[in-house]
């Protein structure tokens, strides 16, 4: 497929007398951290690694670039799901690692609006947030390694979706390197702007096909002084989704999580970590992970409480956190859980959604024809089911050969996918298209979507050099690609 070579030293040739001398990475040695990602499932091998320290050096970059029709990989924490961040094998492709880019900008409690650089780290943002007592919402267990650009251009959802809404809803203005280097200074903090189209939106969850993000205004608000953190055991998906619809109204609607665990995800945590203990008294098919926040002079724990002591038809058993060190024991579970899934290997991850009234069907649909299909998979089933959003997740058997594991994953995601089909759900909730999920999203896209999709991309990026082969197919005839 990528038969010809790229004429790699005459874009170095270019690359190198567009940009600063310290901009460019090309040593074997330099490039080997910016080509893998968190999964360790997909690696790449970039023609060279530029880390520009300003926007008007991505610009050089990206003006260079497009003159030359050199191929360009934007990239932040390289913890995205769909292997899109990491430069394609075939070694044509400059990954843009924004993470020198990493200034807080400007931060005001007054307008509850922070400006951000694309490489800043998301949980340096929402520690510098917290220090003008304020919160940047955006919560999950890669917080400490990926970057801001990158939870925009995935539209990153996490914890607090139910409350705060996704990056999208987050983000006030962009500032935007387009293909051809020119700057889109759409960093506004206004709360309401109705001048015409709203050009963010084509970037945030555009997985770097679009323009190379440098910076945003995000949204904040009120740091809570009090949160409530509670574990709680059921019988099963439709008990804990019944418990969801009450909790919502029972609680003020001030939950800030609603996080699903299946047993075997619990037995996974307890079998990671020696620190941890089985959470309850008895062991259940389903546990639920509360979280509620809230500011003023609400009494938070009364209300908590007393919710969970008016649902004991739904709780077979609970526990509150007495104190802030108990609760983060409680979501030490949900973390080591997903960090220890796969055994150290290779796993299957989807992350689908469907309306928030299917998903226990839905859930009861695809694990009873996994069941029938594949007895031998371990199907791990968590997620923030207050947004419809569930991981279903696929471990091979031990000890099963690669090409066994390949044609698993294969015809375990068809049964999931089919099961979501049934129930009008989404292939991609959160994680994104990026490569690993194309064929399943190229399946489905109807033909006048489709037909948008690629009128975009051609108006923004019209050579394509900007993450080729991610969402959309690579271009036919698109030379070294
Ligand atoms: P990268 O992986 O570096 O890149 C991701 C994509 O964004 C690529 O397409 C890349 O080209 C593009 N990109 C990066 N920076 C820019 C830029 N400046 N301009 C344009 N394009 C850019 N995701 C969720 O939504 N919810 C979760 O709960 C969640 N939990 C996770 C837990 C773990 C343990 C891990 C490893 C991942 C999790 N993720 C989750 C996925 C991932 O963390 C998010 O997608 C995150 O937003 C990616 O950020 P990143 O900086 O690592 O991006
Ligand atoms: C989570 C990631 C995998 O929910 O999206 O932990
Ligand atoms: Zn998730």
């Amino acid at each position: 497929m990528n038969a010809v070579p790229p004429p790699n030293a005459k874009w170095l040739a270019a690359l190198a007398a567009a940009l600063p001398e310290d901009v460019l990475l090309t040593a074997d040695e330099d490039l080997a951290r910016y080509s893998r990602d968190w999964s360790g499932d997909h690696f790449g091998r970039p023609l060279a690694v530029a880390r520009p320290r300003s926007t008007d050096e991505v610009s050089a970059l990206m003006r260079c670039c497009y003159r030359e029709g050199i191929p360009v990989v934007p990239q932040g924490g390289l913890t995205g799901l769909v292997g899109a961040a990491v430069a394609a094998i075939h070694g044509g492709e400059v990954v843009v690692s924004l993470e020198r880019m990493n200034k807080v900008r400007s931060i005001s409690a007054v307008d509850f609006a922070m400006v951000v650089e694309a490489g800043c780290i998301l949980e340096d943002a929402k520690n510098r947030a917290e220090a003008e007592d304020c919160l940047l919402p955006i919560t999950f267990g890669a917080q400490g390694s990926c970057r801001i650009g990158g939870n925009v251009a995935t539209n990153a959802g996490g914890f607090n979706v139910l409350r705060y809404g996704m990056t999208r809803d987050l983000v006030l203005g962009l500032e935007v390197v387009l293909a051809d280097g020119r700057i889109w200074n759409g960093l506004k903090m206004l709360r309401k702007d109705n001048r015409g189209y709203d050009l963010k939106q084509l970037f945030i969850g555009s997985e770097g096909t679009l323009g190379i993000i440098t910076a945003a205004a995000l949204k904040l608000f009120p740091r809570p002084t009090q949160v409530e953190t509670a574990l709680v055991g059921l019988r099963s998906v439709e008990d804990a989704m019944a418990l969801y619809a009450r909790a919502r109204r029972e609680c003020s609607d001030l939950l800030t999580a609603f996080e699903l665990i299946l047993r075997v995800g619990i037995d996974i945590a307890l079998h990671a970590r020696d620190d941890l203990k089985d959470p309850l008294g008895d062991v259940y098919p389903v546990y639920v992970l509360i979280e509620a926040s809230a500011g003023g002079r609400v009494d938070l724990a009364s209300i908590l409480q007393d919710f969970l002591a008016g649902a004991d038809d739904l709780v077979m058993d609970g526990v509150v956190a007495a104190s802030r060190a108990q609760a983060e024991k409680l979501w030490l579970l949900r973390e080591t859980m997903v960090e220890a899934q796969g055994r150290g290997g290779r796993y299957l991850r989807t992350d689908v959604s469907v309306p928030i009234s299917g998903l226990a069907d839905f859930v009861t649909d695809a694990l009873s024809s996994l069941e029938k299909s594949h007895p031998e998979a371990l199907a791990v089933t968590y997620g923030h089911v207050g947004d419809g959003n569930v991981h279903l997740n696929i471990v091979p058997p031990e000890g099963m050969g690669p090409e066994a594991v390949v044609a698993l994953f294969h015809e375990t995601e068809k049964v999931i996918f089919e099961a979501l089909d049934r129930s009008g759900g989404s292939i991609s909730a959160e994680h994104g298209i990026g490569r690993v999920k194309q064929k399943a999203f190229l399946d489905r896209i109807d033909e006048v979507s489709l037909d948008l999709f690629g009128r975009i991309k051609d108006a923004l990026d019209p050579s394509h050099i900007l993450s080729d082969g991610r969402i959309m197919a690579s271009r036919p005839g698109s030379g070294y690609r």
